[in-house]
């Protein structure tokens, strides 16, 4: 029995490990916090110092009415992050205060991301929240670039559902989705402690809120789905606004950790090219050979090749007959795929693991993506098993797997070049609940259709140890 014990080895499940998290965290506030040694940046009304930041000023009772109102406070963290392509968490106590002797309430305030660290815009007071004004409300290009989460204290009936909720605003205070906390008892304007947090899943896109008062357990009020790269620059300010009308109401920080992860690029492909269309078994083989006479035959014609090779020193013969051999794995020069992965930047690496690594490239001639699989000089792959990998899974035609395209042995470099799968691994949507049964069905029939091929169709059997797919 003729039998290959494969192991595959997955771009999707890899480590992206070039630009570091950014991390901060602030447990409370003080008097130097938006000084000149602080991280903050303080503008309007906003004022930090015992233990939290006042975005609006405290309340003043005096003679029965409060602090004067139309105010507008910002408090940013004083570096850019990053935005995207990255996963981002934060969370934030806030502490937001009626004035209880007046019918009324302020407006309410903002966790917000933006493009610069300048002030609030002029006359953003009231109901624009200190993030945008009349001028640049509704505004379409969206020359703002930002993206709110405002806890909203104030009914203002023409867009908002309620004096008590969340949302979210980018080009228009009236919000592209509401939540209301009725639903689920928690009261913005009582002077209590809310926690809320924010998490945006850079792969899957979805934003996700909780809240909950300060100890007891969160509760998930919103999920939308955004493109963080269409609503805002990659690299972005973020902090926090909160403004007042006629009516005076304090909002407080109390809290603030925030948390960016950065995702290789190609997280960000949908946000390109709509939804995954795609869908393969990818199948990047790293086989240890149990014995195999196809195997052997191919080495010998392999090794053959290159003694040829280099006894006629005409170092294109092997390379111009499998050009001719219509859809044959292609030898690369090293020239090529140095040119393709940009000198295998950084940039490019799509990930690594015991093997060596891969990096997604670009083939000038033709224009195709695809990954290329650099071999390291410690990998248990050797040579042989180099050679095996090409004969085996070069010959594998089948529109489900992942095409061998071509490989590169010079100067001791050994390298595999396949199609590249742009959407990466199938647990990133599976998990989601985004795929309807009738493709999950046809992801099933795909897979099972590959493994047939695989194991009885293809001409000698090959067996998996693993299989991993992808979109
Ligand atoms: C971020 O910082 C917090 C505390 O400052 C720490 O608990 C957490 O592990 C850090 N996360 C990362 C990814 O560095
Ligand atoms: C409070 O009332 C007193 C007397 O009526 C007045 O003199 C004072 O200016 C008032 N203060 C404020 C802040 O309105
Ligand atoms: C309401 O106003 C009165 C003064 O008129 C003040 O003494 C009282 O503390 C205020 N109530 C609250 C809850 O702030
Ligand atoms: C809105 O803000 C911008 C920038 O701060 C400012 O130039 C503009 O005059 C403001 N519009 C109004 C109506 O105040
Ligand atoms: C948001 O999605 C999560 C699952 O990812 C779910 O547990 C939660 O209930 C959802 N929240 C809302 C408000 O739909």
């Amino acid at each position: 029995m003729l039998m290959f014990v494969l192991f595959f080895i997955f771009l999707g499940q890899v480590s992206y490990a070039s630009v570091d998290p950014i991390n901060f965290s602030f447990a409370s506030f003080d008097s130097q916090s938006c000084g000149e040694d602080g991280d903050l940046i303080c503008f309007g009304s906003a004022v930090a110092g015992n233990g939290f930041v006042d975005v609006t000023p405290r309340l003043q009772h005096t003679n029965g009415t409060s602090s004067s109102g139309n105010n507008v406070g910002r408090v940013l963290y004083k570096y850019p992050v990053l935005a995207w392509p990255a996963t981002i968490s934060t969370s934030f106590t806030v502490r937001i205060s009626k004035d209880s002797n007046s019918t009324g309430s302020g407006d309410g305030m903002a966790f917000f991301m933006t493009r610069g660290d300048g002030p609030s815009p002029v006359n953003s007071y009231g109901a624009f929240l200190g993030l945008l004004n009349r001028t640049t409300n509704g505004k379409e290009g969206n020359m703002i670039g930002q993206l709110g989460v405002e806890l909203d204290t104030f009914y203002n009936n023409e867009f908002d559902p309620d004096d008590n909720h969340i949302g979210l605003d980018t080009t228009s205070i009236s919000s592209i989705v509401t939540a209301s906390l009725n639903n689920i008892d928690i009261d913005l304007k009582l002077g209590r402690e809310v926690k809320v947090k924010f998490d945006y899943d850079g792969w899957g896109k979805m934003l996700q809120i909780s809240v909950a008062y300060a100890g007891a357990p969160l509760v998930s009020v919103l999920n939308y789905s955004i493109f963080m790269s269409k609503t805002v620059p990659s690299s972005v300010y973020v902090g926090f606004t909160g403004s007042t009308g006629i009516v005076s109401e304090s909002h407080q920080i109390l809290d603030w950790s925030f948390m960016s992860v950065p995702l290789p690029k190609y997280s960000l492909v949908d946000d390109q090219s709509g939804k995954a269309k795609k869908k393969k078994i990818m199948a990047i083989t790293l086989p240890v050979v149990t014995g195999s006479f196809v195997l052997v035959i191919c080495i010998y014609l392999m090794v053959k090749a290159y003694r040829d090779k280099s006894r006629r020193r005409s170092k294109g013969d092997l390379e111009i007959r499998s050009r001719n051999a219509v859809n044959a794995p292609k030898m690369f020069t090293l020239k090529e795929l140095i040119k393709a992965t940009q000198n295998f930047s950084k940039e490019k690496l799509l990930g690594t693991g015991g093997f060596g690594s891969v990096y997604q490239g670009t083939i000038s001639d033709t224009l195709s993506s695809v990954a290329v699989k650099k071999i390291s000089a410690t990998s248990k792959q050797g040579e042989q098993e180099f050679l095996a990998e090409i004969c085996t899974i070069g010959r594998l035609r089948h529109k489900n797997i992942v095409q061998l395209l071509g490989w590169c042995h010079e100067r001791d470099h050994l390298l595999l070049v396949y199609e590249f799968m742009a959407n990466g691994s199938l647990d990133r949507y599976i998990c989601k609940g985004s795929l309807s049964w009738r493709t999950r069905y046809k992801i099933l029939t795909g897979l099972a259709s590959a493994l047939l091929y695989l194991h009885d169709e293809c001409g000698n059997t090959v067996i998996h140890r693993d299989v991993k797919p992808t979109m």
